[in-house]
């Protein structure tokens, strides 16, 4: 439970840890490469911690250096072995989704678990693709919920047209066109995070991109060179002090060394689009580029969110509803309902807390209907088990009157454990 109480001030330089999405992704390549990567700035949280739990499971060693670099001892594309007892992946969905394209790919059986919110998840979006693949998968309701049993089996190339534009779905497809005989093709509705696409390249993979249609060559034979990898600052993490920064009222923060992947950065276009004074400042990288972010308080004004937006902000929807709350007119977020099949369901989390600290905001078929300025009174929330939903609360108490509470907020640990700390050194 966190007790927040309002904040007048919020200042100061902040780093905040690795990309999620793209520590998950350095450690699944870099244990099927061949050789030692070396990787900076590796986020620690729960889910990170499971997909390196899940590969040591398979033989893999990881260690973490003097430097506090983490170095991956890749065993090569077949070299993981069958793991003991279950893969237990936590809460982590992107674990879980894109290791079942790695494990359609090998020779052995291995059963995926997870908590109970990840065991409501749909599976059905990557298992049905890589059963056209070849793999043999088995699971509740045909494949859909975990446990997952899965039977590695050689793999041959799919064109597969996604009906939702998921990078988990897509990464999950490539991964496995690794293993595949010729070229797998994934077309999406919208861009989704390009994170695989961008580290698969750079271990040497062969990925073109057309449109909204990415392939990738099956490797046949030839193994993915090991990589020194920095990860740059999680934008999903940073956008909670980004929101804070732009609706406290005497703010002016520098989140330093962030990612800026254009697929990453829907939630800087909206707050522009809203008025936020917010500046991109010694831009740099190209493996996946970065910036320092610069924001001050702003009077804001209301946007709309399009659903072709949703995937470059999708999981930054919670923060701009909140900050819809503060600004002059109407906000529409159009495309909300990959939502509700999130850690909990956010389509309901986002609309009770809200409501519960006196926002004006309704649910009209897909959409978000949110009505601002609102003065927002402190409430006693629920996590609801989710990490985005906890923060965003807490930061909705920071701009509260009265007191707010937080119930069940260890959730927090999965992406940002540090979190709290970070708000309470920058935040008076
Ligand atoms: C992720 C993709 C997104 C995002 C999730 C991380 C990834 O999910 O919500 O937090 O690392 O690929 P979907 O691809 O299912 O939209």
């Amino acid at each position: 439970m966190i007790h927040i109480e309002k904040i007048s001030l919020l200042r100061g330089e902040i780093s905040v840890g690795g990309d999620k999405s793209i520590s998950h992704r350095a450690v699944m390549i870099s244990s099927i490469a061949k050789g030692d990567s070396v990787i900076r700035n590796l986020l620690r949280g729960e889910d990170c911690r499971a997909t390196i739990d899940a590969f040591k499971n398979m033989g893999i060693s990881v260690n973490t250096g003097a430097d506090g670099n983490t170095i991956i001892r890749g065993k090569g594309l077949k070299g993981l072995k069958q793991p003991e007892g279950n893969l237990y992946l936590g809460n982590s969905g992107t674990s879980m989704r894109l290791l079942l394209g790695i494990l359609a790919g090998q020779d052995f059986k291995a059963v995926l678990k997870g908590d109970l919110s990840l065991s409501k998840r749909p599976m059905k979006r990557v298992t049905h693709p890589l059963m056209l693949m070849g793999a043999e998968i088995e699971g509740a309701d045909s494949a859909n919920f975990a446990p997952i049993t899965i039977y590695g089996r050689p793999l041959k190339h799919i064109s597969h047209k996604s009906l939702i534009a998921s990078a988990q779905v897509k990464s999950s497809i490539m991964l496995a066109g690794l293993y595949a005989d010729g070229k797998t093709m994934v077309t999406e509705p919208y861009k989704s995070r390009d994170h695989t696409e961008r580290m698969l390249t750079l271990f040497g993979a062969d990925i073109n991109e057309e449109g909204l249609t990415i392939s990738i060559e099956g490797l046949g034979g030839k193994e993915l060179k090991p990589r020194q990898i920095d990860i740059p600052a999680d934008i999903s993490s940073a956008a909670f002090f980004i929101i804070l920064g732009t609706i406290v009222k005497d703010a002016e923060i520098n989140i330093i060394r962030c990612g800026i992947n254009p697929t990453r950065t829907g939630i800087i276009k909206v707050l522009k689009d809203m008025g936020a004074d917010i500046e991109l400042v010694n831009k740099a990288g190209d493996f996946e580029p970065i910036a320092d972010i610069i924001v001050r308080s702003s009077t804001l004004k209301a946007v709309k969110v399009l659903k072709e937006q949703v995937p470059s902000l999708i999981d930054e929807i919670p923060l701009i509803a909140l900050c819809a709350t503060q600004a002059e007119g109407t906000t529409l977020i159009e495309g909300i309902g990959e939502l509700r099949v999130k850690e909990t369901d956010r389509v309901n989390s986002i609309l009770t807390n809200l409501k519960a600290f006196g926002a004006d905001i309704e649910v009209g078929g897909d959409t978000f209907i949110i009505k601002g300025p609102k003065r927002l009174q402190g409430a006693s929330v629920e996590s609801f088990g989710d990490h985005r939903t906890a923060m965003m609360s807490i930061i909705a108490g920071c701009i509260a009157d009265n007191k707010t509470i937080v119930n069940n907020s260890d959730c927090i640990a999965t992406s940002f454990p540090n979190f709290m700390n970070i708000l309470k050194a920058h935040a008076r």
